[in-house]
């Protein structure tokens, strides 16, 4: 394909040009799908980035997957703000997105403002936030301020106690119609995409089709702009312990499994003299 004509086709993103708000609006209005997952440290955002992926998540799960916190409540502006800088500092193409912790936003909009600003300053092209017509005034100031943000409605893990538990939403017509309230208040408030997650596939398509933005869903179904998964579900890196793999996610490698066969065969060559072997050694002066 000439990618003169057509600058945001498949083989021009392969040539590594930057994803832009602009490239992913241009992606939903040829139906084109976004690839997104999250990454919190600079090896794994290096992968992602290396993979193609269109777009990374620096998401508060860090504190599920990386931290090993039961609860996303349980991060903080500095956590945040110290895994977006590692993400940023490794990727160069795919489009970045920090997560706005717990309480960093929920107080006024002048938090919201500020707090958002530290994750452009750490390199983030955008900030998501949690909640719909709840959150819609902060979104506006954020947008005001010159940020592009993302709002996430649906099964949304920073209000679980008010949800009551890890829950499908979007199951019947009233909480559809709620939904379908709460993204219309955020791409009224300026949010330029928006996230879904948790929901059967025909919510997510209403919801989709109820807006212009972009919108992405992790365990949203298939008729949304794009797939989010977590990429410890991915790469069979998480705990079960902490959180059990929800039944949407694919799980596409078993890194856990390669890590502890790895250090075993290490352990063995330790205990058995085998490593180091004398090739390893530095040699003394002759
Ligand atoms: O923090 C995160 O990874 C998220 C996803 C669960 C949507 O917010």
């Amino acid at each position: 394909m000439n990618t003169k004509q057509n600058p945001d086709s498949h083989a021009e993103r392969r040539d590594n040009r930057k994803v832009t708000l602009r490239t992913l609006r241009r992606m939903r209005g040829r139906g084109e799908k976004a690839v997104f997952i999250t990454a919190y440290d600079y090896p794994m955002a290096r992968f992602a980035d290396a993979a193609g992926v269109d777009m990374v998540l620096v998401g508060d799960s860090v504190a599920n997957t990386t931290l090993g916190y039961r609860s996303t409540t349980c991060v903080d502006m500095e956590d945040m703000v110290r895994h977006s800088g590692a993400v940023t500092r490794a990727v160069e193409r795919a489009f970045v997105i920090g997560d706005m912790p717990f309480m960093s936003y929920q107080q006024s909009d002048e938090a919201a403002v500020a707090n958002a600003g530290r994750f452009v300053v750490a390199g983030c092209d955008a900030v998501k936030c949690e909640g719909g017509r709840r959150v819609a005034p902060r979104v506006r100031a954020m947008v005001d301020a010159g940020m592009v943000v993302m709002g996430h409605i649906g099964l949304t893990p920073q209000s679980l106690a008010q949800l009551g538990g890890y829950r499908v939403q979007g199951r019947t017509d009233d909480q559809v119609g709620s939904l379908r309230e709460d993204i219309v208040a955020l791409e009224e408030a300026g949010a330029q995409m928006v996230l879904l997650e948790a929901m059967p596939p025909e919510a997510g398509r209403l919801l989709r089709d109820s807006v212009d933005v972009p919108v992405y869903g992790i365990g949203a179904g298939p008729h949304v702009d794009g797939q989010l998964l977590i990429l410890h579900d991915v790469i069979g890196m998480q705990d079960p312990a902490i959180l059990r793999r929800p039944s949407f996610v694919k799980r596409y490698a078993d890194v856990g499994a390669v890590v502890v066969e790895a250090l075993r065969q290490y352990g063995a060559d330790v205990r058995s003299g085998a490593f180091p072997a004398e090739e390893r050694w530095y040699k003394g002066r002759e």
